[in-house]
Protein backbone atom coordinates (compact mmCIF):
# COMPACT_ATOMS: atom_id res chain seq x y z
CA UNK A 1 0.00 0.00 0.00
CA UNK A 2 1.48 3.28 -0.75
CA UNK A 3 0.55 6.96 0.30
CA UNK A 4 -1.94 8.39 1.23
CA UNK A 5 -3.29 4.98 3.32
CA UNK A 6 0.57 4.47 3.93
CA UNK A 7 1.83 7.73 6.29
CA UNK A 8 5.24 6.28 8.21
CA UNK A 9 4.64 9.72 10.13
CA UNK A 10 1.88 8.22 11.82
CA UNK A 11 4.17 6.60 14.17
CA UNK A 12 6.48 9.06 14.30
CA UNK A 13 4.22 11.43 16.00
CA UNK A 14 5.17 11.22 19.72
CA UNK A 15 7.48 9.98 22.23
CA UNK A 16 5.55 7.39 23.24
CA UNK A 17 4.49 6.02 19.74
CA UNK A 18 7.80 6.32 19.02
CA UNK A 19 9.45 4.71 22.09
CA UNK A 20 7.22 1.40 21.36
CA UNK A 21 8.88 0.88 17.93
CA UNK A 22 12.25 1.65 18.50
CA UNK A 23 14.10 -1.55 17.09
CA UNK A 24 17.37 -0.67 19.16
CA UNK A 25 17.70 0.09 22.26
CA UNK A 26 21.27 0.78 24.16
CA UNK A 27 21.44 -0.40 27.56
CA UNK A 28 23.91 -0.07 30.48
CA UNK A 29 25.15 -3.43 29.82
CA UNK A 30 26.12 -3.01 26.43
CA UNK A 31 28.60 -0.84 27.39
CA UNK A 32 32.42 -1.56 28.25
CA UNK A 33 34.83 1.27 29.66
CA UNK A 34 38.73 0.86 29.16
CA UNK A 35 40.65 2.39 31.64
CA UNK A 36 44.80 2.84 31.74
CA UNK A 37 46.30 1.57 34.64
CA UNK A 38 49.98 3.17 35.23
CA UNK A 39 52.41 3.02 38.14
CA UNK A 40 52.41 5.34 41.19
CA UNK A 41 50.17 5.97 44.15
CA UNK A 42 47.31 8.98 43.94
CA UNK A 43 47.84 9.06 40.53
CA UNK A 44 45.14 10.62 38.34
CA UNK A 45 46.65 12.24 34.65
CA UNK A 46 44.39 13.64 32.30
CA UNK A 47 45.08 12.52 28.88
CA UNK A 48 45.52 15.65 26.45
CA UNK A 49 44.41 13.68 23.13
CA UNK A 50 41.35 11.56 25.21
CA UNK A 51 39.67 14.32 27.32
CA UNK A 52 38.09 12.87 30.05
CA UNK A 53 40.40 9.95 30.18
CA UNK A 54 43.08 9.28 32.34
CA UNK A 55 45.82 7.12 33.67
CA UNK A 56 45.50 5.76 36.77
CA UNK A 57 47.29 4.82 39.77
CA UNK A 58 45.88 0.98 40.85
CA UNK A 59 44.53 3.31 44.05
CA UNK A 60 43.03 6.04 42.25
CA UNK A 61 41.68 3.04 39.21
CA UNK A 62 39.77 1.12 42.41
CA UNK A 63 37.69 4.84 42.87
CA UNK A 64 36.84 5.30 39.29
CA UNK A 65 35.95 2.10 38.82
CA UNK A 66 33.75 2.28 41.43
CA UNK A 67 31.56 4.58 38.74
CA UNK A 68 31.43 1.87 36.56
CA UNK A 69 29.68 -0.50 39.10
CA UNK A 70 28.03 2.21 39.69
CA UNK A 71 26.39 2.90 36.33
CA UNK A 72 25.87 -1.15 35.83
CA UNK A 73 28.47 -1.19 32.40
CA UNK A 74 29.00 -4.62 31.15
CA UNK A 75 32.75 -4.29 32.18
CA UNK A 76 36.31 -2.62 32.13
CA UNK A 77 39.21 -3.76 29.97
CA UNK A 78 42.70 -2.26 31.21
CA UNK A 79 45.53 -1.36 29.43
CA UNK A 80 48.88 -1.35 31.21
CA UNK A 81 51.53 1.49 31.44
CA UNK A 82 54.30 -0.29 33.02
CA UNK A 83 57.37 0.99 35.10
CA UNK A 84 59.97 0.21 32.13
CA UNK A 85 59.48 -0.98 29.04
CA UNK A 86 62.02 -3.17 27.27
CA UNK A 87 62.70 -4.89 23.70
CA UNK A 88 60.79 -7.90 25.06
CA UNK A 89 57.41 -6.29 26.54
CA UNK A 90 58.29 -8.09 30.26
CA UNK A 91 56.14 -6.17 31.45
CA UNK A 92 53.13 -7.46 30.04
CA UNK A 93 53.73 -11.17 31.24
CA UNK A 94 55.17 -9.96 34.74
CA UNK A 95 53.51 -11.94 37.81
CA UNK A 96 53.42 -8.19 39.41
CA UNK A 97 52.64 -6.51 36.62
CA UNK A 98 50.84 -3.32 36.71
CA UNK A 99 47.81 -4.96 35.15
CA UNK A 100 47.62 -8.08 37.21
CA UNK A 101 48.04 -5.94 40.52
CA UNK A 102 45.50 -3.61 39.20
CA UNK A 103 43.15 -6.75 38.65
CA UNK A 104 43.74 -8.52 41.94
CA UNK A 105 42.82 -4.83 43.30
CA UNK A 106 39.81 -4.92 41.26
CA UNK A 107 38.74 -8.43 42.12
CA UNK A 108 39.04 -8.25 45.61
CA UNK A 109 36.88 -4.63 45.76
CA UNK A 110 34.34 -5.44 42.88
CA UNK A 111 34.01 -9.16 42.81
CA UNK A 112 30.72 -8.75 40.07
CA UNK A 113 32.79 -6.40 37.82
CA UNK A 114 33.68 -8.19 34.44
CA UNK A 115 37.06 -7.41 33.99
CA UNK A 116 38.53 -7.72 30.52
CA UNK A 117 42.67 -7.85 29.76
CA UNK A 118 43.76 -6.29 26.66
CA UNK A 119 46.54 -8.62 25.57
CA UNK A 120 49.68 -7.00 23.43
CA UNK A 121 52.86 -6.13 24.11
CA UNK A 122 52.91 -2.57 22.24
CA UNK A 123 52.71 -1.27 25.57
CA UNK A 124 55.50 -2.68 27.13
CA UNK A 125 58.22 -2.82 24.26
CA UNK A 126 60.44 -0.14 24.21
CA UNK A 127 60.27 -0.45 20.42
CA UNK A 128 56.37 0.42 20.55
CA UNK A 129 55.45 -3.17 18.65
CA UNK A 130 53.23 -5.39 19.34
CA UNK A 131 56.23 -8.24 18.87
CA UNK A 132 59.35 -9.27 19.28
CA UNK A 133 61.26 -7.60 16.74
CA UNK A 134 64.33 -9.00 14.17
CA UNK A 135 65.51 -6.47 12.39
CA UNK A 136 62.56 -4.56 11.30
CA UNK A 137 60.73 -8.03 10.71
CA UNK A 138 57.99 -8.60 13.90
CA UNK A 139 58.37 -12.32 14.31
CA UNK A 140 55.12 -14.23 14.46
CA UNK A 141 55.81 -17.57 16.69
CA UNK A 142 57.97 -16.29 18.58
CA UNK A 143 55.67 -13.65 20.01
CA UNK A 144 52.66 -15.48 19.97
CA UNK A 145 54.44 -17.54 23.08
CA UNK A 146 54.72 -14.37 24.67
CA UNK A 147 51.40 -13.96 24.07
CA UNK A 148 50.55 -17.56 25.45
CA UNK A 149 52.55 -16.61 28.78
CA UNK A 150 51.04 -13.01 29.33
CA UNK A 151 47.17 -14.85 29.02
CA UNK A 152 48.00 -17.21 31.84
CA UNK A 153 49.42 -14.30 34.07
CA UNK A 154 45.84 -12.40 33.21
CA UNK A 155 44.11 -15.14 34.32
CA UNK A 156 45.99 -15.94 37.46
CA UNK A 157 45.17 -12.52 38.35
CA UNK A 158 41.88 -12.92 37.96
CA UNK A 159 40.81 -11.73 34.80
CA UNK A 160 37.50 -12.82 33.91
CA UNK A 161 37.99 -12.39 30.22
CA UNK A 162 41.31 -12.68 27.63
CA UNK A 163 41.30 -10.26 24.76
CA UNK A 164 44.35 -10.68 22.56
CA UNK A 165 45.10 -7.75 20.03
CA UNK A 166 47.78 -8.26 18.37
CA UNK A 167 47.03 -9.72 15.39
CA UNK A 168 49.56 -12.39 15.25
CA UNK A 169 48.66 -15.65 13.33
CA UNK A 170 47.48 -18.49 15.69
CA UNK A 171 47.73 -16.31 18.55
CA UNK A 172 44.14 -17.67 19.80
CA UNK A 173 44.62 -21.20 19.88
CA UNK A 174 48.12 -20.42 21.63
CA UNK A 175 46.27 -18.58 24.30
CA UNK A 176 43.61 -21.25 24.52
CA UNK A 177 45.84 -23.92 25.01
CA UNK A 178 48.14 -22.41 27.36
CA UNK A 179 45.37 -21.64 29.43
CA UNK A 180 43.82 -25.11 29.30
CA UNK A 181 47.27 -26.70 30.31
CA UNK A 182 47.47 -24.13 33.61
CA UNK A 183 44.11 -24.92 34.73
CA UNK A 184 42.04 -21.89 33.15
CA UNK A 185 39.95 -23.88 30.40
CA UNK A 186 37.37 -21.84 31.80
CA UNK A 187 38.61 -18.64 31.29
CA UNK A 188 37.00 -17.26 27.86
CA UNK A 189 38.72 -15.30 24.98
CA UNK A 190 37.38 -12.13 23.61
CA UNK A 191 39.28 -12.10 20.24
CA UNK A 192 39.99 -8.49 18.71
CA UNK A 193 39.53 -10.73 14.87
CA UNK A 194 38.76 -8.19 12.39
CA UNK A 195 41.02 -5.35 13.77
CA UNK A 196 42.29 -2.80 11.01
CA UNK A 197 45.73 -0.69 10.68
CA UNK A 198 43.58 1.88 11.57
CA UNK A 199 44.63 6.15 11.91
CA UNK A 200 41.54 5.86 14.89
CA UNK A 201 43.80 4.77 17.43
CA UNK A 202 46.34 7.48 17.43
CA UNK A 203 44.82 9.36 20.85
CA UNK A 204 45.30 5.67 22.19
CA UNK A 205 49.37 5.37 21.29
CA UNK A 206 49.35 8.75 22.68
CA UNK A 207 47.77 7.96 26.01
CA UNK A 208 49.64 4.45 26.53
CA UNK A 209 52.93 5.70 24.51
CA UNK A 210 52.64 2.58 22.52
CA UNK A 211 53.43 3.87 18.72
CA UNK A 212 55.86 2.27 16.79
CA UNK A 213 59.35 4.06 17.30
CA UNK A 214 60.16 2.83 13.31
CA UNK A 215 57.80 1.77 11.07
CA UNK A 216 53.99 0.76 11.04
CA UNK A 217 51.18 -1.98 12.06
CA UNK A 218 50.91 -3.05 8.10
CA UNK A 219 52.41 -6.41 8.50
CA UNK A 220 50.28 -7.63 11.20
CA UNK A 221 46.94 -5.29 11.19
CA UNK A 222 44.25 -5.36 8.50
CA UNK A 223 43.90 -3.17 5.66
CA UNK A 224 40.95 -1.99 6.06
CA UNK A 225 39.98 -2.13 2.22
CA UNK A 226 38.92 -5.68 2.53
CA UNK A 227 35.85 -7.24 3.69
CA UNK A 228 36.23 -10.58 2.82
CA UNK A 229 39.79 -11.12 4.39
CA UNK A 230 37.70 -9.91 7.54
CA UNK A 231 35.50 -12.34 7.38
CA UNK A 232 38.32 -15.05 7.23
CA UNK A 233 39.75 -13.30 10.27
CA UNK A 234 36.54 -13.80 12.10
CA UNK A 235 36.71 -17.46 11.11
CA UNK A 236 39.87 -18.51 11.60
CA UNK A 237 39.91 -16.61 15.08
CA UNK A 238 36.23 -19.01 15.59
CA UNK A 239 38.15 -22.29 14.38
CA UNK A 240 40.70 -21.70 16.78
CA UNK A 241 38.83 -21.08 19.94
CA UNK A 242 37.64 -17.59 20.66
CA UNK A 243 34.18 -17.08 22.73
CA UNK A 244 33.36 -13.67 21.42
CA UNK A 245 34.77 -12.07 18.55
CA UNK A 246 35.09 -8.50 17.78
CA UNK A 247 35.77 -5.88 15.02
CA UNK A 248 37.36 -2.91 15.27
CA UNK A 249 37.47 0.28 15.07
CA UNK A 250 33.48 0.39 14.89
CA UNK A 251 32.57 3.18 13.15
CA UNK A 252 34.26 3.11 9.81
CA UNK A 253 32.86 -1.05 9.79
CA UNK A 254 29.40 -1.12 10.07
CA UNK A 255 29.09 -2.96 6.92
CA UNK A 256 31.83 -5.71 8.44
CA UNK A 257 29.46 -5.58 11.52
CA UNK A 258 26.16 -6.41 9.38
CA UNK A 259 27.83 -9.26 7.41
CA UNK A 260 29.84 -10.90 10.54
CA UNK A 261 26.12 -10.38 12.79
CA UNK A 262 24.78 -12.69 9.58
CA UNK A 263 27.20 -15.11 9.09
CA UNK A 264 28.52 -15.91 12.80
CA UNK A 265 26.37 -16.99 15.43
CA UNK A 266 29.00 -15.88 17.67
CA UNK A 267 28.62 -13.14 20.21
CA UNK A 268 29.94 -9.80 18.45
CA UNK A 269 31.86 -7.05 20.13
CA UNK A 270 32.78 -3.68 18.63
CA UNK A 271 35.39 -1.44 19.83
CA UNK A 272 34.80 2.64 19.33
CA UNK A 273 38.05 3.81 19.24
CA UNK A 274 40.36 6.57 20.79
CA UNK A 275 39.92 8.28 17.43
CA UNK A 276 35.93 7.99 17.45
CA UNK A 277 35.90 9.49 20.67
CA UNK A 278 38.17 12.03 20.29
CA UNK A 279 36.28 13.84 16.93
CA UNK A 280 33.45 13.76 18.98
CA UNK A 281 34.91 15.32 21.89
CA UNK A 282 36.93 18.31 19.85
CA UNK A 283 33.98 18.91 17.73
CA UNK A 284 31.54 18.91 20.71
CA UNK A 285 34.28 21.54 22.56
CA UNK A 286 34.18 23.58 19.43
CA UNK A 287 30.03 23.82 19.92
CA UNK A 288 29.76 22.14 16.14
CA UNK A 289 27.96 18.88 17.34
CA UNK A 290 26.10 17.94 20.62
CA UNK A 291 28.19 15.41 22.57
CA UNK A 292 25.67 13.74 23.85
CA UNK A 293 23.30 12.92 20.90
CA UNK A 294 26.23 12.37 18.75
CA UNK A 295 27.68 9.92 21.18
CA UNK A 296 24.38 8.00 21.67
CA UNK A 297 23.82 7.44 17.57
CA UNK A 298 27.23 6.64 17.05
CA UNK A 299 26.61 4.00 19.78
CA UNK A 300 23.28 2.90 18.61
CA UNK A 301 24.61 3.03 15.01
CA UNK A 302 27.21 0.59 16.16
CA UNK A 303 24.58 -2.18 18.10
CA UNK A 304 22.05 -1.69 15.03
CA UNK A 305 24.55 -3.11 12.74
CA UNK A 306 24.81 -6.20 14.79
CA UNK A 307 27.33 -5.94 17.97
CA UNK A 308 26.37 -7.55 21.26
CA UNK A 309 28.67 -5.07 23.16
CA UNK A 310 30.84 -1.74 22.18
CA UNK A 311 33.80 -0.89 24.14
CA UNK A 312 34.06 2.74 25.11
CA UNK A 313 35.46 5.64 26.06
CA UNK A 314 31.67 6.74 26.71
CA UNK A 315 30.30 3.92 28.52
CA UNK A 316 30.35 5.50 32.05
CA UNK A 317 28.98 8.99 30.69
CA UNK A 318 26.74 7.01 28.04
CA UNK A 319 25.26 4.37 30.85
CA UNK A 320 23.94 7.89 32.59
CA UNK A 321 22.52 9.01 29.56
CA UNK A 322 20.46 6.13 28.84
CA UNK A 323 19.42 6.06 32.68
CA UNK A 324 18.54 9.73 32.77
CA UNK A 325 16.70 9.47 29.45
C1 LIG B 1 46.86 -2.79 21.52
C2 LIG B 1 45.65 -1.97 21.29
C3 LIG B 1 45.49 -0.77 20.60
C4 LIG B 1 44.17 -0.38 20.77
C5 LIG B 1 43.56 -1.36 21.54
N1 LIG B 1 44.48 -2.35 21.83
C6 LIG B 1 46.48 0.05 19.89
C7 LIG B 1 46.98 -0.32 18.57
O1 LIG B 1 46.64 -1.36 18.00
O2 LIG B 1 47.82 0.43 18.08
C8 LIG B 1 43.56 0.88 20.25
C9 LIG B 1 42.36 1.34 21.00
C10 LIG B 1 41.96 2.75 20.72
O3 LIG B 1 42.43 3.42 19.80
O4 LIG B 1 41.08 3.20 21.46
N2 LIG B 1 47.44 -3.32 20.40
Amino acid sequence: MAFPQTRLRRLRQTPPLRRLIRETNLNPADLVMPFFVCPGKNVETEISSLPGQYRYSIDALVKAAGEAVKAKIGGVILFGLPEKKDPLGKGAYAKNGVVQTAARALKDRYPDLCLIADLCLCEYTDHGHCGILKGDQILNDETVELYAQTAVSQAEAGFDLIAPSGMMDGQVSAIRKALDSFGFEMTPILAYAAKTASAFYGPFRDAAGSAPKSGDRLSHQMDFSNSREMMREISSDIEEGADIVMVKPALPNLDILKEARSRFDWPLAAYQVSGEYAMIKAAAKNGWVDEKKTALESLTSIKRAGADFILTYFAIEAARWIQDK
